[in-house]
């Protein structure tokens, strides 16, 4: 049983990258293959509207055609047991890397045809983990909703775990903060957020047990 990770966060050891971490630990201590892919270090763009998923007859149809760094990590995303998307949220969205991974994911699965409009055949158990500076009530609901519907008609049941009031810098001190209150960020730092990671695990550990069909 294989369950993937995607770190949709530039920094590759900050909040988004320690929930995904955290979840495949969860999920490798659960029996569970793992593989971890920060979306960053790939070279790729998002769709390129060129239809190939879509031509009748096509040998792309129903996968994206485009060949670069992200095709084997759509390959491997929509043939895995279970997969865990982390994102930061930025301007109330998730990242631009993670919109341009989802454009393709969710394009080349979608029928131009009222019969049966998702082409994947699989169901693939899904967690967001997403990030974000601001408290929980700042959460864009709307995206959250469009994105757990996506996901859960083109992959797979999916839920969102979040981890919010994130801390953004070690040293605030070094940086543009005077709107934050550090003092606050650092207790929260200290003793919520080791508790969101927990969450981040056993929501590995469960979806291994799901994907093995013992949930
Ligand atoms: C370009 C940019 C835009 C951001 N926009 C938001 C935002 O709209 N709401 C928010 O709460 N935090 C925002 N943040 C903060 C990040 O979402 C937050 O610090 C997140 O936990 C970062 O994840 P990371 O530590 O894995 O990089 C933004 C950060 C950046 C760099």
């Amino acid at each position: 049983m294989r369950i993937i990770g995607l770190n949709g966060s530039p920094r590759r050891d900050r909040n988004t990258a320690k929930m995904v971490q955290a979840a495949l630990d969860g999920a490798q201590d659960a029996g569970a293959d793992v593989k971890l892919y920060d979306l960053y270090s790939l070279n790729f763009k998002g769709c390129a509207s060129c239809f190939e998923c879509k031509r009748l007859g096509g040998e792309s149809y129903g996968k994206c055609a485009i060949n670069d760094e992200l095709a084997p990590v759509l390959d491997d995303v929509l043939t895995c047991d279970g997969f865990f998307l982390g994102s930061p949220i930025y301007f109330g969205d998730v990242s631009a890397d993670v919109r341009a991974f989802l454009e393709r994911l969710w394009f080349a699965g979608l029928a131009y045809n009222t019969d049966h409009m998702v082409v994947y055949t699989r169901q693939i158990p899904c967690r967001l983990l997403f990030t974000m500076n601001a408290p929980f009530e700042d959460f864009n609901k709307t995206l959250n909703d469009s994105i757990i519907s996506a996901m859960t008609r083109f992959i797979g049941p999916t839920e969102l775990i979040e981890a919010v009031d994130t801390l953004q810098f070690d040293d605030y001190s070094k940086y543009e903060t005077q709107m934050f209150n550090v003092a606050a960020k650092l207790r929260r730092n200290r003793e919520v957020f080791p508790t969101d990671v927990k969450k981040a695990y056993k929501a590995g550990n469960q979806l291994a047990d799901l994907a093995a069909g013992k949930k």
